[in-house]
C-alpha cells in the first residue's frame, strides 16, 4: 500500500487531526539501535526518540519481554516477584526518602495519581505549574497542559507561572535578580490561591522544563521555588517522564539542582517502548494514598512490564549509558555552538546530556522566534535522513533527544547535516 493510501485509511479509520510528524509523514517498519528504517528500506538516524532509550529493539529487552510473556502475564492481585525485584532496583537509585513506588501504564496516568496523592496528603486543591507545558491527557492533567492550546480550566485550582528562561529572560534580568524574579512569580501564585481561599496542594513541573523549551534554568531557581511551595504547605511533584533514565547525563533530571522531590513520576523510556509508568514518592505519601483510596490498575506492574523495565535499568547500567549521554552530549553541544557561530538563525543552543534545544530566531537582538524556519529545518533534516522535531512556547526550538547509545560518529552526522540544511535555508 502506498503512503497516500495508508494516510487515507488512517483518516477514515482513526478520524481527523491525528498528529503526524513531517510534511511527508514517515512510514517506519523497523528499528535497531539509533536507526529506524522506512517501508522503502531507507535508514534514518533517530535524533528524536527518547522512548527506546537503550536503543530500538534492544535484544536484552526484547528477550525479557518474550520470555516472561511465554511464561505468565497477569495483574498485581497475585503475588509476583518481578515487581518486587524491579522496585528494589529502581528505588535504590533515588534519595533514600523516595522509598515506595506504584506502577501504571502512561505518564499521564502517573501524573494524575501524583496530583491526587498530593491533594489527599495536603488536604489542598491548588496546583502550580508553568504557563507553557504538557504533562499528559487525563481530564485532571490536561488542566495543566497549555502548550498545545488553552486549557479553559474553570476550577480555580490551577495557577500558571512563567517558565524559568535565561534566554528570553523575565524583564531582561540576569543572574540572581532573574532567579529572584521567577521565584517572586511562585510567591505571587501562592498569594493568589490564598486570596481565593484555595489551599495549596503542590507544584508539578518537569525539573528540566523540557516541553517549555529546555531552558538554561536560572541558578538556584528550582530549589528556591520548591522551598516556597513547601513553606506554603504544598508538595513538589517532579515530572521525570521525559527527563528520567539518564537522558540528562545524570540518571534523574532533578539531580544536581539541590532538591529532592516529594513525589516523582516516570514513564516514556522506562521500558524502552513497552508502556510502563511509575509514581515514586516518600513512603508516607503512598501509604496515605493507598490507605484512603482503593487503587487498582489492571495492567500496571504486570510481570511482562516489570521484566522489560528491569532489563532497561540493567542495560543502562551495564552499557554505561548515563556516562555516554554526558560525554557525547558535550561533543554535540560543542558542535552546535560552532554552528551558532556560522548561522545567524541560531539564537541559542541548550543541552543537558543527550537532550538538546536549538532556539531559532529571525533576529538575534530581538530574539524573534522563527517557527516557520524551524519547521523547514525539521522537514529538510528528515529528507536528508535525520529525524528530529520542534517544541517550546513559540514552536521555534529544535528538539533532539536520541536513544542513549548515540555515538560521536552519530553526533557528527547530525551536526554535519544540520550545518548543510541551515546553509541551504
Ligand atoms: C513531561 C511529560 N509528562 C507526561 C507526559 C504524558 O505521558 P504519556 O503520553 O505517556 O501519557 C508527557 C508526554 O509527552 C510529557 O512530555
Amino acid at each position: 500500500m502506498s503512503i497516500e493510501q495508508l494516510l487515507e485509511k488512517r483518516e477514515r479509520l482513526l478520524g481527523p487531526n491525528n498528529p503526524l510528524f513531517y510534511d511527508e509523514p514517515l512510514h517506519l517498519v523497523k528499528g535497531e539501535g539509533v536507526w529506524v528504517t522506512d517501508a522503502d528500506g531507507r535508514r534514518y538516524l533517530d535524533c528524536y526518540n527518547n522512548v527506546p532509550c537503550v536503543g530500538h529493539c534492544h535484544p536484552r529487552v526484547v528477550d525479557a519481554i518474550c520470555r516472561q510473556a511465554g511464561e505468565l502475564n497477569t495483574h498485581t492481585r497475585y503475588v509476583h516477584v518481578n515487581i518486587l525485584t524491579y522496585a528494589e532496583k529502581l528505588l535504590a537509585t533515588f534519595d533514600p526518602t523516595l522509598n515506595r513506588m506504584m506502577l501504571g501504564c502512561t505518564g499521564s496516568e502517573a501524573n494524575d495519581i501524583a496530583m491526587r496523592m498530593a491533594k489527599l496528603w495536603t488536604g489542598g486543591e491548588g496546583i502550580i505549574c508553568t504557563n507553557a507545558t504538557y504533562h499528559g491527557n487525563t481530564d485532571l492533567v490536561m488542566r495543566l497542559s497549555s502548550l498545545f492550546g488553552p486549557t479553559d480550566d474553570q476550577t480555580g485550582t490551577i495557577e500558571m507561572v512563567p517558565w524559568p528562561d535565561s534566554y528570553r529572560a523575565l524583564n531582561g534580568l540576569k543572574g540572581e535578580a532573574l532567579t529572584d524574579a521567577y521565584v517572586a512569580e511562585i510567591d505571587r501564585a501562592i498569594e493568589r490561591f490564598s486570596q481565593a481561599g484555595v489551599k495549596l496542594a503542590g507544584m508539578l513541573v518537569c525539573p528540566i522544563y523540557a516541553n517549555e523549551g529546555l531552558p538554561n534554568i536560572p541558578d538556584g531557581y528550582l530549589a528556591r521555588a520548591v522551598a516556597a511551595v513547601r513553606a506554603a504547605g504544598g508538595v513538589f511533584i517532579a515530572d521525570e517522564v521525559q527527563s528520567g533514565f539518564g537522558r540528562t547525563g545524570r540518571l534523574w533530571g532533578h539531580e544536581g539542582q539541590g532538591v529532592v522531590p516529594d513525589i516523582l513520576t516516570l514513564g516514556k523510556p522506562m521500558a524502552n517502548g513497552h508502556p510502563v509508568s511509575a509514581v515514586v514518592a516518600r513512603g508516607e505519601l503512598i501509604d496515605h494514598f493507598r490507605s484512603n483510596v482503593m487503587y487498582f490498575n489492571t495492567f500496571g506492574g504486570n510481570p511482562v512490564s516489570c521484566a522489560a523495565a528491569l532489563a532497561v535499568l540493567e542495560v543502562i547500567e551495564e552499557e554505561g549509558l548515563v556516562a555516554n549521554a554526558e560525554s557525547v552530549g558535550r561533543h554535540v553541544l560543542e558542535g552546535f555552538n560552532a554552528l551558532k557561530a556560522r548561522h545567524d538563525l541560531i539564537g541559542d543552543v541548550r543541552g543537558k546530556g543527550l537532550f538538546f534545544g536549538m532556539d531559532l530566531v529571525l533576529d538575534r537582538d530581538r530574539k524573534t522566534p522563527a517557527p516557520k524556519e524551524t519547521s523547514r529545518v525539521v522537514n529538510e533534516m528528515r529528507r536528508r535522513g535525520v529525524i528530529m522535531s520542534s517544541i517550546g512556547e513559540h514552536g521555534n526550538v529544535l528538539k533532539m533527544r536520541p536513544p542513549l547509545p548515540f555515538s560521536k560518529a552519530n553526533a557528527d552526522q547530525l551536526i554535519g547535516t544540520l550545518d548543510d540544511v541551515l546553509g541551504d535555508l
